[in-house]
């Protein structure tokens, strides 16, 4: 494998997720909470948000892709829907992985408010604010990263290092 720099390690990301996880708890407490987490780079950060979340709370699926190699392509695609009764009138955290120029959040808030949720909010774990081309900011983020195309954790390059339990770059030789 390739060398890889850790920019958030494992211990970093477990604080951060639960402190994340509190913040929600303090804001939905008794009343129940749809998760909906973007396929597939946000599976980890969801599930470990989850299990840290103390209240009643939901997990459902949505997957798009915008993304080739390292380049956005711009146009997104839909490619596993939502059903609407399972976000029509409920409570929302939209869970991302990263937010790079913003189009695809953009995107799936706009689909998600579609079905009526009761309320909606928006957390990524990475959030690279420097390229954003889309005037859009998640509500949470676990951390702000510099314009660098980051693996690990869940996010990938083409396919490949999700599976580490760390976020880091590729050094290039
Ligand atoms: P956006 O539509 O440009 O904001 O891109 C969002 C999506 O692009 C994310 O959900 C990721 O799947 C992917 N992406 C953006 N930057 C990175 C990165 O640095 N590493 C891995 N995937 C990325």
């Amino acid at each position: 494998m390739e060398k890889i720099d850790v920019l958030f390690s494992e211990e970093m990301i477990t604080k951060r997720v639960k402190e994340l996880a509190n913040e929600f708890y303090l804001k939905y407490h008794d009343e129940e909470v749809v998760f909906v987490c973007t396929l597939k780079g946000a599976v980890f950060f969801a599930c470990d948000l989850l299990k840290n979340y103390r209240g009643d709370a939901r997990l459902e699926f949505l997957r798009v892709s915008s993304y080739e190699g390292e380049s956005s392509t711009g146009k997104i695609n839909l490619k596993l829907p939502l059903k609407a009764e399972n976000i029509h009138g409920k409570h929302v955290i939209i869970i991302e992985d990263i937010v790079d120029t913003g189009y695809t959040l953009e995107y799936i808030t706009k689909y998600v408010n579609d079905m009526k949720p009761k309320s909606m909010i928006t957390c990524t774990l990475l959030d690279k604010k420097a390229r954003r081309v889309v005037d859009i900011n998640p509500d949470y983020s676990g951390f702000v990263v510099d314009d660098l195309f980051v693996i690990g954790y869940g996010l990938d390059y083409d396919q490949k290092y999700r599976n580490l339990p760390y976020v880091g770059v590729v050094v290039k030789e």
